[in-house]
């Protein structure tokens, strides 16, 4: 069995894990600091890289206690080096360079998107390449063809804001609190999604890009003009992003003859889009547990695995890189 440690902290989320070949997770902590910025109204990235520093060591001890191993058991440290906030990163690839350093064991950096596609792989039921994936999250919105391992084509990625940042911003407008993908989930439970009929952005373009911020402004004018609630608002929101999530998936199905989809990030956890992503795209869809969709130390894992598996390693240089692109 080989044993990959697996860290993340390129936002708001820390997350220590411990990941037995790639696929079975034997311990899996997380510290979420929402509730620290809840009343900012979004991150504020100085706190952020602050919490991680206060809490990361613990969760390092929690995760090796219930994983029931030792360091000598650990094959090599993986930690995400980006893209996300500089401070945040910094804590994560310091710490992680640091106990490999201490350890004896090889350093492995992971880019944060390939983690959000390996959590596919945690599943029990791990998909086969090629496949499609769609990575859903608060600063991404992308379509990437997987053609193996490493191996990444972005075929359509978000023009202005990621659709998780358009349900944070249209909860803001709304008054919802913070984390906006949750609190709109939870309105449009008892709304009316007809109400509004928002923009599809680019629906008739060839282009697998999105855009969201068009979406956002319409939103705002609607709620300008009055004589609506919050709840009809959240739902016909939620049903125009879906709506248009669905769209370039099946655009990018049919130019690319997948036959797999995979989806990831936190947006992965929207009931909505699970449930319409399953029944209407006629090809079978990876989803991961919710736990496994928001920010967690297992995807790092499991992608480093893969990673340390093929020699792609770091060493005490590898730095953190905010804009770190995929391919
Ligand atoms: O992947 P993630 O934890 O962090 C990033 O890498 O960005 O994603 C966080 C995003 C936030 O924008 C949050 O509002 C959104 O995921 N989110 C949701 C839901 N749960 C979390 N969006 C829509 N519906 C949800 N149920
Ligand atoms: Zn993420």
């Amino acid at each position: 069995m080989i044993r990959v440690l697996g860290i993340e902290t390129s936002c708001d989320e820390t997350g220590v894990a411990i990941v037995a070949d790639g696929a079975r997770i034997l311990a899996n902590e997380v510290a979420s600091q929402i509730e620290v910025h809840a009343k900012f109204g979004g991150v504020v990235p100085e706190i952020a890289s602050r919490q991680h520093i206060l809490c990361i060591s613990q969760l390092l001890r929690k995760a090796l206690e219930s994983a029931g191993c030792g360091r000598d058991e650990i094959a090599a440290i993986a930690a995400t080096n980006g893209p996300g906030l500089m401070g945040s990163l910094l804590v994560g690839v310091c710490f992680g360079k640091a106990l490999a350093y201490a350890w004896g064991k090889p350093f492995v950096p992971v880019h944060h998107i390939e983690g959000h596609i390996f959590s596919a792989f945690l599943n029990g039921d791990p998909p086969a390449f090629p496949f499609l994936t769609l990575v859903v999250s608060g600063g991404h919105s992308c379509l990437i063809w997987c053609e193996r391992p490493h191996e990444y084509q972005v075929l359509g990625t978000t023009r202005d804001d990621a659709v998780g940042e358009c349900f944070d911003k249209v909860a803001r407008l709304l008054e919802l609190p913070y984390p906006g993908g949750p609190s709109i989930q939870r309105a449009a439970e008892s709304g009316n999604p007809k109400t509004c009929d928002f923009p599809r952005a680019m629906s008739q373009a060839e282009t697998l890009d999105f855009s969201f911020s068009g979406l956002k402004t319409a939103v705002l004018y609607r709620l300008r003009e009055g004589g609506i609630s919050r709840e009809d608002i959240a739902a016909s929101f939620q049903a125009a992003a879906v709506d248009t999530l669905l769209l370039k998936t099946r655009q990018a199905i049919e130019q690319t003859g997948a036959r797999r989809l995979v989806l990831a990030g936190g947006v992965a956890a929207n009931k909505l889009l699970r449930t319409r992503l399953a029944g209407e795209l006629g090809i079978p869809v990876t989803m991961p547990p919710f736990e496994l969709c928001v920010d967690n130390g297992a995807m790092i894992a499991a992608a480093g695995f893969s990673r340390y598996q093929q020699g792609f390693l770091g060493d005490t240089r590898t730095r953190p890189h905010p804009g770190l692109k995929l391919t």
